[in-house]
């Protein structure tokens, strides 16, 4: 089937720190992925690997260091953005943050239309509102003239969803969009998704620390640890039978709904993180139960094993 998305060989380097002591971090680190014609592509991994960065890449909001994107055919480039990333929508993780409080919500659909010329007039513009606030579960009546904390947050996040369908794009980028969602509510948004996918064929990249709902949501998934793709494949094979020794620990440890556990764990991390980045073999090496000297010395080649792509020396025959 043909690709709607690739994304060959992205990595980002990010340089913190002054001249007298820079730090690089390799935020991506020589990803490729790709995503077809409505299909649900979940990227996966605990906080720092990396997700956002490469989400904000194909986006255009962020500019790569190395690699290539290419969208409908058609290859990014710093000055070619506009037409690149056409078609695409961003679905972030805190709606409240993505309104403004002083306006009514309605405000950012007309504006949307009326830049875009998707209307011709006030009429026509409600109509397409409210076909695209169907979609999601509203209607216009329940949202004209309101302003977001007059919603909830996952009413709100619907809204943004509905938003985001305004200029009917085949491709949705969705980072954390329930994790600020009453987890109730969490599994109706993330349907909508694979709704949204059935009646409109659009596609989704789900990016999420989440592997319950990246689970049920996607059709593929990709496991990221520090910048790096170590695991990807059908999400069935993935998670039932993880491959690589990372997915493995990120699968019995998965951090179910609840926040104060997340931000325990990326305390821990952190100190661990730096190290972890300038290992010069596999990034996993330090934490693997698995670990053999060529870990620590080579970058592992990327393996297919039975559909999935795993980098790791274990299945590389040593
Ligand atoms: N603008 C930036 N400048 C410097 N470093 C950055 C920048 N953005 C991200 N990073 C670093 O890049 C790494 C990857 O960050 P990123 O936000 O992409 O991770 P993530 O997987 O989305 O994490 P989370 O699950 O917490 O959202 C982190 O170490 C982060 O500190
Ligand atoms: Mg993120």
């Amino acid at each position: 089937m043909a690709k709607l998305l690739e994304v060959d060989h992205l990595s980002k380097v990010f340089s913190l720190g002054n001249i007298l002591s820079r730090v690089r971090i390799t935020a991506v680190d020589n990803v490729s992925f790709d995503i077809k014609p409505a299909e649900i592509f979940a990227l996966a991994g605990e906080s720092g690997c990396g997700k956002t960065t490469a989400a904000r890449i194909v986006l255009g909001f962020e500019e790569a260091t190395s690699g290539t994107i290419i969208h409908n055919g058609k290859k990014g480039s710093k000055n070619k953005k506009v037409w690149f990333t056409e078609g695409i929508q961003a679905i972030f993780q805190d709606p409240f943050a993505t309104f403004n409080p002083l306006r009514t919500v309605d405000n950012y659909f007309f504006e949307t239309l009326y830049n875009y010329k998707l209307a011709r007039n006030r009429q026509a513009a409600i109509e397409t509102i409210n076909q695209k606030l169907k979609e999601v579960g509203l209607s216009y009546e329940e949202f004209a003239g309101r302003y977001p904390n007059e919603f909830s947050g996952g009413q709100l996040q619907r809204i943004s969803i509905a938003r985001a369908l305004l200029t009917d794009p085949t491709l949705l980028i969705a980072d954390e969009p329930v994790s600020m969602v009453d987890a109730s509510l969490r599994m109706s948004i993330v349907n909508l998704f694979k709704k949204l996918r059935e009646r409109l064929g659009v596609s989704v990249l789900y990016i999420t620390h989440d592997l319950a709902t990246a689970y049920y949501v996607s059709d593929r998934i990709g496991i990221m640890f520090r910048g790096n793709l170590v695991e990807m494949g059908p999400v069935e094979k993935v998670l039932m039978e993880p491959k690589h020794p990372y997915t493995k620990l990120l699968r019995e440890s998965i951090p179910e709904a609840d926040p104060t556990k997340r931000w325990k764990e990326a305390v821990t991390l952190a100190e661990l993180e730096h190290e972890e980045y300038l290992r010069i073999g596999c990034k996993f090496a330090g934490r693997c139960p698995l670990v053999m000297d060529i870990c620590k010395q080579e970058i592992p080649p990327e393996i297919y094993v039975d559909d999935v792509l795993v980098k790791c020396y274990k299945y590389a025959g040593y």
